[in-house]
């Protein structure tokens, strides 16, 4: 979209200016006694004041009136939106959604915030522990309306539609294939052009980084430098019927009104800031002789624990890349894993699940629960004559890979949802090819 600009990098310490105001940033110090402009100081914390300089987030705004000028919050519609993992009893199952249907403008606006689904999540917002995942369903853009969220980190992946995201940092186009992280406290809004869905990984306490890349050396999976991040734009204006800012503390929805829009930021500086990231860029590293990597060596970006290696959730592509593997099965393999696996289709067929696996549908494969190629893909790989082969062209799954055990919400298990009773059906005609008296005989496969 014409007139949008960002700078690169991961967690720099950025420094912008509309262009409408230069020396709108303060020279050498944070919170001088008169602002440049008569902009009110006003810092953004994403961390403790005391983390060590590595993980300290915090970003500076020079806006015309601090965020503070609004009017007391009050209870607003929760819709779909949880934090609640007691609503229904667990379930170990295999699960699988089809795709959430989108609302028609026609019949019921319905804007991001008011189309977001919980669809399972774990652990405690109030000790800043846990994650929620999301689907948002939409058809209107958000009108003199802004969002921000106290409890956690949203990482956004749309699988239909562009969202031009209004930020206190400055504006993001987002569209399919790309993905955005807006952080914890950050006030933003969301317009969309069309019906449009997406995916929301939520992490409370913690914040996205870049995996370490240990052998692979100093380049390779993202890189830094193609992360973007926008440059400051403001707005110094009234809404006629007064501004909304919706705010999500404590898993609850609030609603407080202003006089003025919230994007009044002239200048920003700081490492604490939404960003985004086209998918399309990641380097994909994959085995070149025999057998698999993990999957883990397609993680675009960690939540890490405090256990070194483990991550409160992992954001995994599955990109376009060859396959090149000898003597190898080479569609995923089967497995049970500690971690909670939850997989979304952004776009084309997932080479494991060819069916029923659609574009915004998406699956849940809980701690230990077994899971693998259905019986068709399993048949065609083992017949295959392996040459090098191009997988996935045209497909983007990712998956959002979870230490934490998940619950499903009531909304997940309800028809509204999409839940497919039938998932489990997929491996019901693998059949036993053992040979026991003929080590190499050709297994009869259907
Ligand atoms: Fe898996």
């Amino acid at each position: 979209m014409a007139g949008l600009k960002y700078m690169s990098g991961f967690g720099n310490e950025f420094a912008s200016e509309d262009p409408r105001c230069p020396g709108a940033l303060p020279e050498g110090q944070n919170n001088p006694q008169v602002c440049p402009y008569g902009l009110y100081a006003e810092q953004l914390s994403g961390s403790a004041f005391t983390c060590p300089r590595g993980s300290n987030k915090r970003s500076w705004f020079y806006r015309i009136l601090p965020s503070v000028c609004h009017e007391p919050f009050e209870p607003a519609d929760q819709g779909h939106l949880t934090h609640r993992w007691d609503e229904v009893g667990p379930d170990p199952n295999q699960l699988r959604w089809k795709p959430i249907e989108i609302p028609k403008a026609s019949q019921k606006k319905v804007d991001f915030v008011a189309g977001l689904h919980t669809l399972c999540g774990a652990g405690d917002i109030r000790s800043n522990s846990g994650i929620a995942i999301h689907i948002f369903t939409c058809n209107s853009s958000m009108e003199d309306k802004c969002f921000y969220n106290s409890d956690g980190d949203f990482l956004i992946v749309p699988q239909q539609g562009k969202l031009l995201i209004y930020t206190e940092f400055g504006k993001m186009l987002v569209e399919p294939k790309e993905i955005c992280v807006i952080q914890r406290g950050m006030r933003f809004r969301v317009d969309v052009f069309q019906e449009t869905r997406g995916y929301i990984l939520e992490v409370y306490g913690v914040h996205f980084e870049l995996p370490d890349l240990g052998p692979i050396g100093a380049n390779g999976l993202a890189n830094p430098r193609d992360f973007l991040v926008p440059v400051a734009w403001y707005e110094d204006r009234q809404a006629p019927g007064g501004y909304t800012v919706l705010n999500k503390y404590q898993g609850r929805l609030f609603a407080a009104k202003q006089a003025s829009s919230p994007f009044n930021v002239v200048a920003w500086h700081g490492n604490y800031t939404p960003y985004k990231y086209d998918l399309d860029l990641f380097m994909v590293i994959n085995s070149v002789a025999f057998d698999h990597a993990d999957p883990s060596i397609f993680t675009v970006l960690t939540a890490k624990s405090l256990r070194p290696g483990v991550a409160v959730a992992d954001f995994v592509i599955f990109p376009p890349r060859w396959g090149v593997a000898d003597h190898t099965f080479r569609p995923p393999y089967y497995h049970r894993n500690c971690m909670s696996e939850f997989m979304g289709l952004i776009h084309g067929s997932y080479e494991a699940k060819e069916e029923g696996f659609l574009p915004g549908g998406c699956s849940l494969h809980s701690a230990m629960t077994p899971h693998g190629p259905d019986s068709d893909c399993f048949d065609r790989a083992t017949e295959a004559r392996l040459e090098p082969e191009r997988v996935a062209d045209g497909t983007m799954a990712f998956m959002f890979e979870s230490s934490l055990n998940m619950a499903v919400t009531r909304w997940g298990l309800t028809a509204g949802s999409g839940l497919d009773a039938s998932y489990s059906k997929c491996w019901e005609s693998l059949r036993s090819h053992f040979t026991p008296d003929a080590r190499d005989a050709a297994a009869p496969r259907k």
